[in-house]
């Protein structure tokens, strides 16, 4: 890295509390990397000393060459959104070629994600988002087809689409809103997968019972490693081939973080990773 010595602009926390606790401070020392921590041209999935700054140490296993194609705001959108989104499809779901999937929420950054792989992965793919500019960029990026989930009737329409068979994958971005729903969505041996959920929601377990479903839940940091290295082997392959091809959504510079916050909590609608941007 060459900027010892120097300073730089970093947002900080001091307490818990809402988006306002995110203070902007413009004279945190430059972090120095360890050996094994480096300073090339990279994308990472975790930082050591966090990512609301214009530099930050990362482990060399948690970081990646970024490819010359993307430029670095495509870097921000891929670690957390692309390995949640192959977790909970490959690993969490084990989902096969020729499946069907129903990606709840697929606007979003996790969402976009699970879109590209799941067509890549040669699976039927289902999305779902609020606005005419969301649905447009899921159908851009991998789904056959597209539902508005601020319709009152959409889950009848998924229902009419994949009729009596169901579904055989749920990605739920929203588990409190739409558990019980997806539970008469999903097909024999049918899986939901909890990647999001705000909040508490009551279902019946009866409604797993007939139909053999499961619910599973996912933490993209509780993977093991070996299935991060697969995860990683697969989602750098899609960025050579280029199937892999984040998209980025609002950004907002480095002092506007705490907006940041308030607005992806009361997000008009989704249509990409929000990212912050440093200059
Ligand atoms: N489990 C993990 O390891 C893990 C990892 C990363 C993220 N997450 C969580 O996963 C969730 C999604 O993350 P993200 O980065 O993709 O967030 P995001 O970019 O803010 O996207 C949120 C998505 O939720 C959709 N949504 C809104 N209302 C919905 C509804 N009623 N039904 C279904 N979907 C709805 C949005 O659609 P519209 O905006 O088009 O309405 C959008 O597609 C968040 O809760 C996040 O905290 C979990």
């Amino acid at each position: 890295m060459a900027s010892r010595n120097k300073v730089m602009r970093a947002i900080r926390v001091f307490e818990f509390g809402g988006p306002d606790v995110l203070k902007l401070q413009k004279d945190i020392p430059v972090p120095e990397p360890e050996e094994n921590q480096k300073g090339d041209r990279v994308f990472t999935t975790k930082t050591v000393t966090g990512g609301y700054a214009e530099y930050t140490i990362a482990h060399e296993h948690a970081v990646f060459p970024l490819h010359e194609s993307l430029d670095f705001g495509q870097g921000a959108s891929i670690g957390i959104p692309y390995f949640t989104a192959f977790r909970a499809l490959i690993h969490s779901a084990q989902a096969k070629p020729g499946e069907s999937v129903l990606i709840h929420g697929a606007s979003g950054g996790v969402g976009i994600a699970a879109c590209q792989i799941a067509r890549a992965y040669g699976l039927k793919v289902l999305g779902t988002a609020g606005t005419e500019q969301g649905r447009k960029v899921v159908l851009k990026n991998g789904a056959h087809k597209v539902f508005n989930h601020r319709e009152p009737d959409y889950v009848d329409k998924i229902k009419e689409y994949v009729g009596e068979n169901g579904v055989n994958v749920i990605i739920e971005m929203l588990s409190n809103i739409n558990l019980h729903n997806d539970l008469q969505l999903l097909s024999y041996r049918g899986r939901v997968i909890i990647v999001g959920s705000r909040g508490p929601i009551e279902i019946n377990p009866r409604d797993t019972m007939k139909k053999e479903t499961s619910i599973i839940g996912v933490s993209l940091y509780s993977s093991p490693k070996d299935d991060f290295l697969q995860s990683l082997a697969a989602l750098l392959a899609g960025i050579e081939t280029g199937w892999l091809q984040p998209v980025v959504g609002p950004s907002y510079p480095l002092e506007h973080a705490a907006q940041a916050h308030e607005d992806i909590i009361k997000s008009q609608g989704a249509y990409g990773k929000m990212i912050l941007l440093m200059n």
